[in-house]
């Protein structure tokens, strides 16, 4: 049975995080980290992948040999923050189709508001990760995961950099079975709906915004 909450534990991931915590990192390197944190954490995220034995040739002898199974999975990115984790699976999984929510949070609600969709094609058939660099209310993981719901999408699984509690129940409320991996679990939200101690605007940060 898989645990529907993995927060990875490594101390490349920690370094990275307090990194991106930084509020002197600039844009350019706070990019970059975003890829490396959601390389290192995509590694446990896809780790449930199904496989099959397929026949291999190598230049010794025949073997059977595993590789993914099924059509190719789906990344599917909450806009705007997550292209760039799209960005950086897309080097793990070449193969892999992209889908595309575009959500922002009404700043006086934090309610999301839905502006784009497109997803790949036969979703109910793949293995999808959908994902955001932050899980802060949850309101925005949710509208994502209705929205692959409503088109058939079964196997969802979500990644994002920073999570809290608040966020984590959000989503296990309406999808208990979604598995969540973090690659850390803050405190709490402030007042104005941001992860303490957090990043700050995930957006804001990866493409200089104000
Ligand atoms: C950020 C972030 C998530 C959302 C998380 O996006 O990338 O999508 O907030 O907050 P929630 O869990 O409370 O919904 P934002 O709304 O700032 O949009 P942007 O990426 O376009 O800046
Ligand atoms: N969105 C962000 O980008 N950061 C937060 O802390 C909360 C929501």
């Amino acid at each position: 049975m898989r645990s529907n909450l993995t927060v990875v534990d490594h101390p490349l991931v920690a370094h990275k995080i307090t990194m991106l915590r930084n509020e002197e990192t600039d844009s350019s390197a706070f990019r970059s980290l975003c890829q490396e944190v959601t390389l290192l954490t995509a590694y446990e995220a896809l780790r449930h992948l199904p496989t099959e034995p397929v026949s291999v040739k190598t230049p010794i002898t025949t073997t059977q040999s595993p590789m993914l199974q099924g059509p190719a999975p789906a990344i599917v990115g909450i806009l705007r923050a997550g292209l760039v984790m799209v960005e950086a699976i897309l080097t793990l999984i070449p193969h892999g189709r992209v889908g595309h929510l575009g959500l922002y949070r009404d700043p006086q609600t934090h309610e999301p508001v839905e502006y784009y969709k497109k997803l790949p094609d036969n979703i109910d058939q793949r293995e999808v990760l959908l994902v955001d660099p932050m899980l802060a209310t949850g309101g925005s993981a949710v509208h994502a995961l209705d929205l692959l719901s409503a088109a058939g999408a079964t196997k969802v699984d979500l990644l994002a950099i920073i999570g809290c509690p608040e966020g984590v129940a959000a989503v296990h409320d309406r999808y208990p079975d979604t598995a969540i991996t973090l690659a850390a679990l803050d405190e709490r939200l402030n007042e104005h709906a941001y992860i303490v101690p957090g990043l700050g605007d995930a957006g804001d940060r990866i493409y200089g915004t104000k």
